[in-house]
């Protein structure tokens, strides 16, 4: 009975659908199916040393036990013995390291990579920067949270959406550069089998080259704060035809949105796009109606300090406040969204209204 169960517990382990729900993905690059073939031989050793142990262990508890008439041998060392048991387990670790190694070692050599992309964590959303292309955009949450509250409830699954994925090519080298600008986030994707800590100050590198064009998804791994549960990763992989295309039109969207600084826009312009900009990063801190969280995450409503002083407001969203958690926002935002916020708030909190920041300013 007790090898029939076991029979069949490793049958159903080794069985393909049920590795997939309950084991690590396999995923979609070279070094993730290395890893998960390392994973694969090193738990198969493990098992069948549980095995062995386990085996003798109670094979003696049943043939020696005591109703049986057997007497405990009562000896001081065994030479023999102790060099056999330090032998074998040193052999096991080291033909478990070798392709352990051979692996880490693939794993960190980001050396030539065809694109490099710095991912940069912020409270709480990723930051992504293809260096070299002039090409750069915050990634947040997406999907509206009464959607995932509503969801959650009813004990229904539900996706993290972002507004902007990450787009890369497939079969390129891609070298991804980790930081962060306040605390420490982590940047994980199971299927590209990429968990790596952006930490403020620190520039931590990894790299993937994906072989299928798909979606793929991961969550900040790292407890950052408030919204750490609200920080997806979406990973587009496509064609490096399509990816060439992708980028071109960023570069256009961004060249636009520069020509944006040098003509003069319109209030209403401006408050459409800052209550944009205040609902995707303002608002997880200062609050949708800027009431804040003091003492913290000061209110803006009602805030004199700040309302009374243009320059002092402009300050303090593109430089920060050191020493607070107000990050500067002067490489989160480009100068329309800067100016665009900042017309909102003042607009919406302020005692004098009809004030429209200019972007040129
Ligand atoms: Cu960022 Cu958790």
């Amino acid at each position: 009975h007790v090898w029939m169960t076991a029979g069949m517990l490793l049958m159903a382990l080794s069985s393909h659908t049920l590795a997939a729900e309950w084991n690590m993905p396999v995923g979609v690059t070279d070094v993730s199916r290395e890893i998960y073939s390392l994973h694969m031989t090193i738990f198969w050793i493990c098992v069948v040393i549980g095995v062995v142990v386990f085996g003798a262990m109670f094979y003696s508890l049943f043939r020696y036990r005591r109703s049986k008439g057997a007497k405990a041998a009562h000896f001081h060392e065994h030479t023999t013995v102790e060099v056999i048991w330090t032998a074998i387990p040193l052999l096991i670790l080291i033909a478990m390291a070798i392709p352990a190694t051979a692996t880490l070692k693939k794993m960190y050599d980001a050396s030539e990579a065809d694109l490099d992309i710095l991912i940069t964590g912020q409270q709480w959303r990723w930051h992504y920067s293809y260096l070299g292309e002039d090409v750069e955009f915050t990634s947040s949450l997406g999907t509206p949270r009464e959607q995932i509250s509503g969801n959650a409830e009813r004990g229904e699954n539900y996706l993290l959406e972002v507004d902007e994925p990450l787009v890369i090519p497939v079969d390129r080298k891609v070298r991804l550069l980790m930081t962060s600008d306040d605390v420490i986030h982590s940047w994980w994707v199971p299927d590209l089998a990429v968990k790596q800590d952006a930490i403020p100050s620190f520039v931590n590198e990894n790299w993937v080259r994906i072989n299928e064009p798909g979606v793929y998804r991961g969550q900040c791994a790292e407890l950052c704060g408030k919204d750490h549960a609200f920080m997806p990763i979406v990973v587009e992989a496509v064609e490096p035809e399509k990816f060439e295309t992708w980028l071109e039109e960023r570069k256009a969207a961004a060249a636009e949105e520069a020509m944006g600084v040098d003509r003069e826009w319109a209030l209403d312009e401006l408050m459409e796009r800052g209550e944009q900009v205040y609902g995707a990063i303002c608002a997880s801190c200062h609050q949708p109606d800027g009431s804040g969280m003091p003492p913290t995450f000061p209110a803006l409503a009602g805030n004199q300090a700040l309302m009374d002083d243009s320059a002092h407001h402009i300050d303090t969203v593109i430089n920060g406040v050191s020493g607070t958690p107000m990050p500067a926002f002067s490489s989160t935002l480009n100068p329309v969204e800067l100016a665009a916020v900042i017309t909102y708030e003042r607009n919406a909190w302020g005692n004098e209204t009809g004030e429209a920041i200019q972007p040129s300013e």
